[in-house]
């Protein structure tokens, strides 16, 4: 099995089915029963693995993350309930009061603001560079810098940071490097590839399958040495590369509880089984989008990174051969042709998802940018005159029909 499709399909590594069941059967059950006192003393003891307590592990949420370590060719993979909970189990499990993390302030708005306004009162310093600024990355590290933490193409601003020199960078200094690849997943971006060390997923975007269920993903690519994390040479010693692994399941994610419902795991391994399809053809869709919108006087310019006058084109096209997903940025003359815009819409709608199999649009400064101030918005890229639109996976004439709607109405 070589093909990404068909090792999303038939890549089960579950064991047999009773009855030959061709879905992976929902494990609905919060317990597990052993059969004597001695194997569930084994269990908890981790000398024995076995499935005792749905927080911890549970077989369908196993399931999808055997696959998704199968696709990625990840070391180990851990299954969490959203995006934000795998991005907060990561950084919690690397870092601790006292030490800091280099990231940028050219995030997704709610990861800026865990590490703004959740992380940084427990004492986790966030700095925040330009990632495209690789003398600024090299500066902020210090002995005390536990990840450098980026987008693998950023939402809202559609940025591609050069990822193999940032890796690099990261490594001389003897620091893992995390990848957000929510809008790209191990489909368009092979992050083991190009040496990340962790990346993280929402995999309520494109994996769910259209927006079925919220669910993470962090994927341990078995890259980086966790001797050089204090707080996982403890794990290291007993566990090797399977350190980060074994905190997350015997210490954070056990104990934060942001475990993933074997339901949606169902869900996301059912939404795997076409992802290849869908995300060929949201990019297909989008970059005709995106070409169509650069040509019409109203539009002053759009950001996507597959075109000609992107200035990441070049990068994009060597990281991402084959596509950069659905999403693409684009502004008009100010706010309130931004809201007559969207309001003349029939078909894409007005919702703060992306990677649906449904268009989307949004105005992320007057939604998920509203809590930041003017000045705070200009630092994170987000434009009062900038609209997002996630493209899905409908008929191409159909949406320009529909932008075509938009404009008529200014
Ligand atoms: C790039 C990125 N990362 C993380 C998240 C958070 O994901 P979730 O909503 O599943 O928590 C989002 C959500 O939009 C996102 O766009």
């Amino acid at each position: 099995m070589k093909g990404f499709a068909t090792k999303a399909i038939h890549g089960s590594l579950l064991k047999p089915e009773a009855h030959g069941s061709l879905r992976p059967p929902v494990y609905d059950s919060v317990a597990f029963e052993f059969s004597d006192s001695r194997q569930i003393q084994l269990a908890f003891e981790g000398r024995k693995p076995a499935h005792a307590y749905s927080r911890i592990t549970n077989p369908t949420v196993d399931e999808l993350e055997q696959r998704v370590r199968l696709l990625a060719d990840a070391f180990g993979v851990v299954a969490v309930s959203s995006g934000m909970a795998a991005i907060s189990n990561a950084i919690l499990t690397l870092a601790e009061a006292g030490t800091n993390i280099v990231t940028t302030r050219w995030i997704f708005g709610n990861t800026y603001s865990l590490f703004e306004h959740t992380l940084k009162p427990w004492g986790l310093e966030s700095r925040y560079v330009d990632m495209t600024d690789e003398k600024a990355l090299a500066d902020a590290i210090d002995d005390k810098t536990r990840a450098i933490f980026l987008e693998v193409i950023t939402n809202p601003q559609m940025q591609v940071a050069d990822i193999d020199h940032i890796v690099a960078i990261a490594h001389e200094h003897g620091v893992p490097v995390v990848l957000d690849g929510t809008v790209t997943t191990p489909y368009l971006f092979r992050s083991r590839d190009h040496g990340v060390d962790l990346e993280v997923i929402s995999s309520t975007k494109y994996i769910s399958g259209g927006a079925t269920s919220m669910g993470g993903l962090i994927l341990d690519n078995g890259l980086f040495d966790w001797k050089k994390n204090p707080k996982l040479a403890p794990y290291a010693k007993q566990y090797g590369p399977g350190a980060l692994i074994a905190a997350l399941r015997h210490e954070v994610y056990r104990n934060v509880g942001a475990c993933q419902s074997p339901h949606n795991a169902s869900l996301q391994i059912l939404g795997l089984e076409t992802l290849s399809l869908r995300i060929d053809k949201s990019s297909a869709n989008a970059i005709s989008l995106a070409k169509w919108l650069e040509k019409q006087p109203q539009v002053k310019v759009v950001n996507y990174p597959w075109l000609e006058s992107s200035p990441y084109y070049a990068r994009a096209k060597h990281l991402f051969p084959h596509g950069v997903g659905g999403i693409l940025t684009f502004d008009l003359a100010s706010h309130d042709t931004c809201f007559a815009f969207q309001d003349a819409l029939r078909l894409i709608r007005r919702a703060t998802n992306i990677n649906d199999n449904k268009t989307l649009i949004i105005h992320p400064s007057s939604t998920i940018f509203c809590e930041f101030s003017e000045e705070q918005k200009a630092a994170m890229g987000v434009s009062d005159s900038m609209l997002r639109l996630s493209v899905g996976i409908e008929d191409e004439e159909d949406l320009i029909e529909d932008l075509q709607r938009g404009l008529v109405a200014l």
